[in-house]
Order: C-alpha cells, then sequence, then structure tokens
C-alpha cells in the first residue's frame, strides 16, 4: 500500500533535492488574519532541518505580533531577524540582489503592502525588497489577507472571532498584485510549502 505523504514529508523531500538548506527571506506585515496559521507553517518548515529563515519585520508587525503573543515565538524559529527602521535600514535589498537567498516570501501581507506594492511605491522594508527583488530572477511569494470576495472570519488576540469584510479596492489590488512579472501569489499558508522550485 502506498502511503500518503503530509505536506511537511514533501518539503523536506523538495529541500533535499537542493542538497543544502533553502535559503528563505520571509517578510513579515502588521496582519493579524492568518498569522497564526502561518507561524504554524513557519514551525513545521524549520522542523524539518533544511530551511534557513531570515524574518524581515515591518514596524506594524512588531505591534501584531505582540499582541498575538508571538514576538517571543520568533527567535525561536528564525535563524536571524531583521526589524524595519526605514526602507533600506538595515540593508536586505544587496543580499536579494545578489542571490544570498532562494526566494522572497512576504507572508502575512496587509492591504497597506499589498496597495503600496501594486503601485510601485517602496518605501518601506518590505515593500522595498518586494520592488527590488522583482528585478532580479530571485522568485517572490506573496500570502495576501485581503482577497476578492473575502469575508475575513478573523481570530482576535484574546482568541474570539471578528466578521471582517474585504474592501473593494483592496480585493482588487490583490488582482493587480497577480498580473506583476516576479511575483506569485499563494493562497493559504499551506501553499507555503509547496514553493521550493517555483518561481
Ligand atoms: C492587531 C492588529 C491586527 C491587524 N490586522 C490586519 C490585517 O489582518 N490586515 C490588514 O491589512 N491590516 C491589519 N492591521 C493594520 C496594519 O498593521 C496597518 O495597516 C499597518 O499600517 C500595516 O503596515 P505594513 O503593511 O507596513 O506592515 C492590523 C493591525 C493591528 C494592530
Amino acid at each position: 500500500m502506498v502511503s500518503k505523504k503530509n505536506s511537511t514529508d514533501r518539503l523536506s523531500d523538495s529541500a533535499k533535492e537542493i542538497h543544502r538548506p533553502y535559503k528563505l527571506a520571509w517578510g513579515i506585515t502588521g496582519a493579524g488574519d492568518l498569522i497564526t496559521e502561518i507561524f504554524e507553517v513557519m514551525i513545521d518548515l524549520k522542523k524539518t532541518g533544511n530551511f534557513k529563515i531570515t524574518a524581515i519585520l515591518s514596524k506594524a508587525s512588531v505591534t501584531v505580533l505582540k499582541a498575538y503573543r508571538l514576538w517571543n515565538t520568533l527567535p525561536t524559529i528564525a535563524d536571524k531577524i531583521l526589524v524595519e527602521k526605514d526602507a533600506n535600514t538595515p540593508f536586505i535589498v544587496g543580499a536579494l540582489q545578489t542571490r544570498k537567498f532562494d526566494a522572497l516570501l512576504v507572508a502575512p501581507t496587509t492591504g497597506n503592502s499589498v496597495a503600496k506594492i501594486v503601485h510601485g511605491i517602496a518605501d518601506t522594508l518590505i515593500t522595498n525588497a518586494v520592488a527590488m527583488t522583482t528585478r532580479t530572477k530571485t522568485p517572490v511569494f506573496i500570502l495576501p489577507v485581503e482577497k476578492e470576495g473575502n469575508e475575513v472570519n478573523t481570530t482576535l488576540p484574546n482568541g474570539s472571532k471578528l466578521e471582517l469584510f474585504t474592501r473593494d479596492l483592496d480585493a482588487q489590488n490583490t488582482v493587480k498584485l497577480g498580473k506583476i512579472k516576479g511575483i506569485s501569489v499563494l493562497e493559504t499558508p499551506e501553499d507555503i510549502k509547496n514553493l521550493i522550485g517555483r518561481r
């Protein structure tokens, strides 16, 4: 009988195929939506031993991670943590453009950061990293939290649920995001486990 592999096993296998740790620059913006699920994926990836994760935090994400009590968890997962001071500080673009990373992932991505990316604005650490990396062959993966037809049943920091609606303009920006050369839009946190080898 053929056993079905779970997604963590598949991920581990595909990382092994490249014979070295997969170096992931992982941007985290200030979204509470999906943050818990995304951290679960991050922990799964780390457990495989095949990933080197550099976390790149927007200023707003620091507030959100503290609110969701994930701030102290992050150092146990990420090999390096960079916190935004301004668009170029700490300077991450150089490493991204010279292929020190296999990919840039931004998960979760706020409506704010998506709006900036689709309008060519690069005035924060993460939107600048995205803009500058799409000028190279390094793949950029973005997991937006604001999607078309999305009635967000979000989990608040205290664990209770809150129903929110996605604004049309945010949903439209997410559609535009998928049309930008060099960017692949991820649908769910689980998709993060399949990005090795993708462009
Ligand atoms: C607890 C908390 C949760 C938030 N959740 C979301 C969210 O799910 N989606 C979103 O677009 N913005 C959310 N925000 C608002 C963003 O943090 C805010 O728009 C910020 O300016 C985004 O900056 P950034 O895109 O540079 O991270 C949240 C803010 C807080 C304090």
